[in-house]
């Protein structure tokens, strides 16, 4: 690949389904048997501290049985080849990309294996820590509980700024394994093809097992499992 272009990647669970880490869109609202709303929302965890711990508890256990997949390691080595040229950015919260050794992947979703205080600014922290019960939740120093490093439905994705420059500047945008119901990262490929409107020289390839709700923004749909199509692709891209 050209090392002196500018790549922007996208990544949803589609890209983890491999490395068996369950997909949202097809567990008809639920996940793991709760609602959406219960353990995914600031409200939720309002209600129910315990619950929302319990939930993301058992998924920090799934996630460390997990490896990574050979999409993973495809975009691994795409860095090592495009170093700060490349801009993974992820909807998902599994820490597969790290696994596989990428090192600059953005988290625009939050992180399964990292904690923050609910209250204050002390920054998220690693943790694989499992809570169960409302008393062995942690507490801050400063009197507030830790949640999960997780952004919320009705909360603000992290890096936001950072994602809309690199998308501004790419000469090439792919998503991999997300149903594009998702904002604001499914509106972003609409930057590329209003880009490419004006004459810029840039395109959009999504990659995945079905097209996507924003297909029609994207200059080329390469249907197939990531772990198959997405080391091809990018091994045969100029
Ligand atoms: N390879 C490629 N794509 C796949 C594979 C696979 N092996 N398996 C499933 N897919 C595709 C599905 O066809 C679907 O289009 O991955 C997509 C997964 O879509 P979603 O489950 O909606 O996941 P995503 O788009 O990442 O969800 C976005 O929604 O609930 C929130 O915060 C959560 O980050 C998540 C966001």
């Amino acid at each position: 690949m050209d090392t002196t272009k500018k790549v922007f990647v996208l990544t949803g669970a589609g890209i983890s389904a491999e490395s068996g880490i369950r997909t949202f869109r097809d567990s008809n609202g639920l996940w793991e048997e709760h609602h959406v709303e219960d353990v995914a929302s600031p409200e939720g965890w309002q209600r129910d501290r315990e619950l929302v711990w319990r939930f993301y508890s058992e998924r920090r256990k799934q996630v460390l049985q997990c490896q990574p997949n050979p999409a993973h390691t495809a975009l691994a080595v795409l860095e090592e080849a495009l170093g700060d040229k490349l801009f993974l950015c992820t909807q998902n919260i599994d820490p597969m990309h790290e696994s596989a050794g990428s090192k600059r992947v953005v988290h625009m979703h939050g992180e399964l294996l990292k904690s923050r205080c609910e209250g204050c600014d002390r920054p998220p922290f690693y943790d694989e820590a499992l809570y169960y019960s409302e008393k062995e939740i942690p507490q801050c120093e400063c009197g507030n509980l830790i949640r999960p490093h997780i952004v919320w439905f009705g909360e603000m994705p992290f890096a936001m700024r950072a994602i809309k420059e690199a998308v501004r500047s790419c000469h090439l945008f792919i998503t991999v394994g997300s149903s594009g119901a998702v904002y604001p990262a499914a509106g972003l490929v609409r930057e590329i093809s209003y880009r490419k409107d004006m004459g810029e020289d840039t395109r959009s390839i999504y990659v995945g097992l079905e097209r996507p709700d924003n297909a029609d923004l994207f200059d080329e749909v390469v249907l197939g499992k990531a772990g198959e199509v997405l080391p091809e692709l990018l091994a045969k891209i100029p």
